[in-house]
């Protein structure tokens, strides 16, 4: 009998990338390939990788020499696709030094992935193929589920904001929004297969634009309809034009997730300026207020830079004290990584390495701090959870996530996967929950 060709995805980056991947691993399947759980067993290897910092770059290309002598070994297709192939200088580079990299595409040419795999397979040689921007978005493509319960459903592709450290607008091009019939379908699809979660994605889902009629509140409003449907989350929203109606669908979805990733990236007005995100820290400390009279359980995350070029120690402690007065329930906090191509790049005044790195530990110091009184506080509530399945501790502990996105650890049994039970939080950590089921 013929051996089931397999294959093995390794992803880098943001949700965008996962789901990108989970699109992968649909055409693959629809080929007749089954996943591999071992990268140096499987038939066909893809590396989905992500540019938006530097040791991103730096793990994919360690990566990528150690697969030389693997590939020396046996039969195998090397794919490499995502961010970083948006890139010439990337590419130019792995023509140079990784030879052995025998399929090479683009973002936005994912959907062609399965005929490029042919020929790199039928003609024995290396197959590039990047486009530089989106067309027509494609509809219809599969996708292989990371989890049976909860899905990611892309709104919208691309980003226009062009930040002034970013590399994402130059990797995803720009902003192309699906029609809200065919988002509309794909949920009901998804909820008639199990799925009780949609997490709708994109760079900056409040510019979505459906149509005339169809703004990022109104899918919301659209979506709660969707019967069978219990949870409706989204990824990312910029301060920049976060609604009051979208406040308000906070207030009259009931599906719709009591949480925001809203990204300050930093406290100091002026270097805000600098980094072209077009709000002042009194913008954002202003919806942070809206956001917390019309929905005051809300929970909120953000994603800070350290070390943007001119940062001075007083913008610094700017961004300290923002983070003191919101209290963030949990922060990403990332150094400033220089992009080639970014109006940043040439900026003077880039700050030095232990300059930057002095910063980023009493920011996290601060972030966790505050993380761990946060979910202290917690101890006693009882919360609604979506059971996920294993927790990585033990056996028969589970694990889920609360309406506010907190990850939340407590014994379970396998029959509560997919159901959303109610859980005391019995413990709080800096980075999760401890808790008891109380009734189902
Ligand atoms: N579209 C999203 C962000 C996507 S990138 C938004 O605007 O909210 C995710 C995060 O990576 C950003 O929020 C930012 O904090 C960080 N980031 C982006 N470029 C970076 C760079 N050059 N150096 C360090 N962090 C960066
Ligand atoms: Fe990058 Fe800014 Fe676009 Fe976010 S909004 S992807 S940070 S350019
Ligand atoms: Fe990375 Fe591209 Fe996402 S650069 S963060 S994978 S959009």
């Amino acid at each position: 009998m013929k051996k089931t060709k397999t294959y093995h995805i390794t992803t880098f980056g943001c949700q965008m990338n996962e789901h990108d991947s989970e699109t992968l691993a649909g055409m693959l399947a629809e080929k007749g390939y089954e996943e591999s759980p071992e990268r140096d067993e499987a038939d066909v290897v893809i590396f989905n990788t992500c540019s938006v910092r530097d040791n991103a770059d730096k793990r994919f290309f360690g990566t990528l020499g150690q697969l030389k002598k693997i590939k020396k070994s046996r039969d195998l297709t090397l794919c490499v696709c995502g961010c970083m192939m948006q890139q010439q200088h990337i590419i130019d580079d792995i023509k140079k030094k990784f030879p052995w990299v025998d399929v090479i595409f683009g973002t936005h040419n994912i959907h062609q992935f399965p005929q490029l795999l042919d020929s790199a397979l039928e003609e024995k040689k290396r197959v590039i193929n990047v486009w530089e921007d989106g067309g027509e978005i494609v509809e219809g493509l599969p996708a292989k589920r990371l989890y049976k319960h909860k899905a990611f459903v892309n709104i919208m592709y691309g980003c226009n904001n062009f930040c002034t450290y970013c590399i994402v607008p130059y990797t995803r091009g720009r902003e192309r929004s699906r029609k809200p019939e065919d988002i509309l379908r794909e949920v009901k699809c998804l909820v008639a297969d199990g799925v009780r979660e949609v997490t709708l994605l994109g760079q900056n889902v409040n510019s979505y634009r459906g149509d005339e009629n169809t703004d990022f509140s109104d899918l919301i409003y659209m979506l709660n309809e969707v019967e069978g449907l219990e949870r409706i989350r989204f990824m990312t929203s910029h301060p920049k034009d976060l609604s009051d109606k979208l406040i308000q669908a906070y207030v009259d979805c009931e599906k719709l997730c009591k949480y925001i990733h809203l990204p300050v990236q930093c406290g100091s007005s002026r270097v805000l300026k600098e980094m072209n995100r077009k709000y002042t820290r009194e913008d954002y400390l202003e919806l942070i207020r809206k956001l917390r009279a019309a929905v005051p359980e809300i929970t909120i995350s953000t994603d800070i830079i350290v070390g943007f070029p001119g940062e001075t120690e007083e913008e610094f402690e700017e961004t300290l004290s923002l983070v003191a007065e919101v209290e963030y329930d949990s922060a990403f906090t990332f150094l400033y990584s220089i992009r080639k191509g970014t109006p940043a790049e040439k900026y003077p005044d880039q700050i030095p390495e232990e300059v930057k790195h002095e910063r980023f530990n009493r920011l996290v110091d601060l972030v966790n701090e505050i993380s761990a009184k946060k979910n202290a506080a917690y101890v006693g509530r009882v919360e609604k959870v979506l059971v996920e399945g294993y927790s990585k501790n033990t056996a028969t502990a589970y694990s889920g996530r609360t309406d506010g996105f907190k990850l939340i650890n407590f014994e379970g049994s396998e029959d509560l996967v997919g159901k959303i039970v109610n859980v005391r939080v019995t413990a709080g950590k800096t980075f999760s929950l401890e808790g008891e089921i109380v009734s189902e």
